[in-house]
């Protein structure tokens, strides 16, 4: 397929504060859930912490310089709250502001547009030890934060995210105990996805009261769930499946309700909702960030959890290429991105995750060739483009990830990074990805046409 993407559209790669930043207890910075809770014996694969992980904290000079040489445009960060207010809030570490600061300027200097998110999974343990999200006041920690970065940062970001994927952060870190602060309770499962919702529409206000030039969204997780077949049975398992995975966030922001059947269905544990929560969390939204990596089948599972289902992957063809798991199957990313243009009024979106991790080890010349991912990352660039050829509105690419990094509880065994990270040394590695990515760049941005 030959495809001309519009001469604005942004290309670049994510990561996430915990998963590459190391020095976890080093200039003033707090403890985070993520820190207490990879600590923890066997909590998470191989006994991996992020203590140190990539290191970027003490490389970020240098990471940014291969960003350049990757030529990207723009480059997806989170910053991490415990870092910029060790307790959560009250006392400002200014090491910490000065670091994203630091950061900030030095991809503008490079030419790489910043997009910054605030909150990826790295609550300040502090505040978790007050009752964490499930406690109504962390709306309200969570936006004294967001002025502080916004204050701080406000004037050079142009774009920002108030969550990433805030499904993941109440299922698996409340709802199933997989993730930090791992608790398996659906309460507060539901209690904390309606909080992090409402701090998003907390923190959209101040930004939009205080005027900042840049624009603003959240970042969902968007897997995508089918019905296993036409059986009624299969159809309402998949309906909540979707209405929890998604609907719950995406009506909540573009209609301000949650779907009322899901909540009848979740009833004892369906979260407890302030008079005016629905029109804060129902504000404009600049853009959507649409992370995408899978898709599923649905069927009803008598015996499957609360909500009643069980969930098969579908990768095309024997697609079974990655290690941790996580399958293919672009098409999936064309039909979500077409879902939220007919259901939403035509948003703007950027895909702000897609990735894949492969089992890959350097050959005697240092050389990592994945042509895998190579394959995986351009079937998804034309599952893009056929989504604006009908119509979407996408304006942008991120490839997760930048750099091998911390992959939450499956620690180092899952490399997603365009880059190599040699952990014991630190050395940094681009993969052959690496370059097809920026000859692919290249060929955008010289207004040409690619495959
Ligand atoms: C997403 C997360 C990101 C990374 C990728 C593989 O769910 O946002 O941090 O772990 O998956």
């Amino acid at each position: 397929m030959s495809i001309k993407f519009p001469d604005s559209f942004l290309w670049g790669a994510a990561t996430c504060a915990f998963q590459i930043e190391g020095a976890w207890d080093e200039d003033g910075k707090g403890e985070s859930i993520w820190d207490r809770f990879n600590h923890k014996p066997y909590a998470i694969l191989n006994g991996g912490t992020a203590d140190i992980t990539c290191n970027h904290y003490h490389h970020m000079p240098q990471d940014v310089a291969l960003m350049k040489e990757l030529s990207l445009q723009t480059y997806r960060f989170s910053i991490s709250w415990p870092r910029v207010l060790p307790q959560g809030r009250g006392a400002l570490n200014p090491q910490g502001l000065d670091f994203y600061d630091r950061l900030v300027d030095a991809l503008l200097a490079a030419d790489i547009v910043p997009n910054a998110t605030l909150y990826h999974w790295d609550l300040p343990q502090s505040l978790q030890d007050l009752g964490g999200w499930p406690n109504r006041d962390a709306t309200d920690w969570f936006a004294e934060y967001a002025q502080i970065v916004f204050n701080r940062l406000g004037d050079r970001v142009p774009l920002w995210s108030t969550f990433n994927e805030p499904w993941v952060a109440a299922a698996l870190g409340y709802g199933q105990g997989v993730f930090a602060p791992g608790i398996a309770d659906a309460s507060q499962q539901y209690q904390t996805a309606h909080h992090l919702l409402l701090a998003h529409g907390k923190a959209l206000q101040i930004f939009r009261q205080g005027n900042y030039s840049g624009k603003i969204g959240i970042v969902l997780n968007t897997a995508r769930h089918i019905p296993a077949s036409e059986r009624e049975e299969d159809q309402a398992a998949c309906q909540r499946v979707n209405d929890d995975e998604l609907n719950f966030f995406t009506e909540a922001i573009y209609r301000g309700a949650y779907p009322q059947d899901f909540i009848e269905w979740i009833s004892p544990h369906a979260p407890k909702i302030g008079a005016d929560d629905m029109s804060i969390i129902h504000q404009p939204i600049d853009f959507l960030g649409v992370n995408y990596y899978m898709t599923f089948k649905v069927s009803y599972a008598a015996q499957g959890g609360l909500l009643k289902q069980s969930a098969r992957q579908i990768a095309v063809g024997d697609w079974n290429h990655s290690s941790n798991g996580f399958g293919f199957n672009p098409d999936g990313l064309t039909e979500l991105l077409l879902h939220f243009k007919e259901k939403y009024n035509n948003p703007v979106l950027y895909v702000t995750e897609n990735g894949v991790s492969l089992d890959e080890t350097p050959d005697e010349n240092g050389v990592i060739d994945d042509p895998l991912r190579i394959e995986y990352i351009q079937a998804h660039i034309n599952a893009i483009a056929k989504a604006i050829q009908a119509g979407a509105d996408v304006r942008g690419y991120y490839a997760w990830s930048l750099m091998d990094n911390f992959e939450w509880a499956s620690g180092y065994m899952p490399r997603f990074g365009l880059i190599h990270v040699d952990y014991a040394s630190g050395k940094r590695t681009p993969k052959q990805s690496a370059g097809w990515y920026r000859e692919h760049i290249a060929g955008c941005t010289q207004g040409g046409k690619h495959d």
